[in-house]
């Protein structure tokens, strides 16, 4: 019997794939850049499996195509670049790396909360650029910030990375108030409230929500204009959730005081973005779980998914295990 083949969009490191070689059949893309959606529909053609990245877009038409496709593992915890109903429809397992990212992205959440509140990148930028030397030494004004002890933080979704920052937020002396779209239980280091009321009283809302199609634009004109004037908002979830436009009038205007993003509408973030004129705005590139053991792990959640499927076992974090059920 010819062995499985397995198409992994991007050179992961050979000893992770190493759980592969030998039972299947594995091609591994070598180009430097993201897949093209024309190379990702003639590399996966012929495979019955792929293990791909959140920037493969694997679209409804992209499987509509694919007789063959028998599952599809990614290496990330989001799945919003995976049309997954059209996945299940063929039947097909996609899996994710839940467990893994949760507090590496925390801390990035943190540390973009803790550099926008005291305008670190600024600060750095000022100091850099030789601007310190032509300035004022000191003053009592000089540089002023939010205080983030004391302050109350807003948690937007109450998942694994939602609670490792409201536990942060604890940790920094912080009042911590929780709100989740499907009620929860037992809610750890927050204080659950309605949305309205985490808006109107935070003076840092972090949000961690999944992009599915009821939270494109959650953040749109009226919720940001919600929130307590002089407010901070963070984005580390995934770009769409905050609608762009109105963040940049919320900030200009000085309704908001500051934002840190992590993710965006259009990534990498567009030369025209309105956001990117604007001082108070830090910004990173899609790198909450960019550690190098994080990125281990996912990777090696992501080969142990393919490999459960090459030994007809059930993928062991799958987001769509209705598939197995009609089997
Ligand atoms: C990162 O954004 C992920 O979904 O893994």
């Amino acid at each position: 019997m010819s062995l499985k083949r397995v198409f992994v969009t991007y050179r992961l490191p050979e000893d992770i794939l190493r759980p592969l070689s030998g039972i299947c059949d594995l091609e591994v893309w070598t180009g430097t850049k993201p897949m093209t959606p024309p190379e990702l529909l003639s590399s996966i053609c012929d495979s019955d499996g792929i293990i791909c990245l959140l920037t493969d877009e694997i679209t409804r038409s992209l499987l509509e195509n694919q007789e063959k496709l028998n599952f599809i593992s990614s290496m990330s915890v989001g799945v919003d670049h995976i049309d997954v109903a059209a996945a299940t429809n063929r039947n097909i397992p996609v899996g994710n790396t839940p467990g893994v990212l949760a507090e590496t992205t925390a801390d990035l959440a943190f540390g973009l909360l803790l550099s926008a509140a005291r305008r670190i990148p600024e600060a750095d930028k000022f100091v850099r650029e030789g601007q310190w030397l032509s300035d004022m030494p000191w003053s009592p004004d000089f540089f002023l910030g939010k205080d983030v002890h004391g302050a109350t933080l807003g948690v937007v979704g109450l998942g694994e990375t939602g609670t490792a920052v409201a536990r942060r937020g604890k940790a920094f002396g912080m009042r911590v108030l929780g709100w989740n779209r499907t009620q929860k239980k037992d809610v750890e280091h927050a204080e659950l409230v309605q949305l309205d009321e985490l808006l109107a009283e935070s003076d840092y809302v972090s949000i961690h929500i999944a992009r599915t199609s009821e939270t494109l634009l959650f953040f749109n004109h009226e919720r940001i204009m919600s929130m307590k004037k002089g407010a901070i908002l963070i984005n580390t979830a995934r770009g769409g959730i905050v609608d762009e436009t109105s963040l940049a009038n919320a900030l200009k205007i000085g309704h908001l005081a500051a934002a840190g993003m992590d993710v965006f509408e259009a990534e990498p973030l567009l030369p025209e973005s309105k956001l990117l004129n604007l001082k108070n705005v830090v910004f990173s590139p899609h790198i909450g779980s960019a550690t190098s053991l994080t990125r281990k792990r996912m990777a090696e959640l992501a080969v142990e998914n393919a490999v459960a499927v090459i030994a007809g076992r059930p993928m062991p974090f799958c987001v769509n295990p209705e598939v197995y059920r009609s089997r």
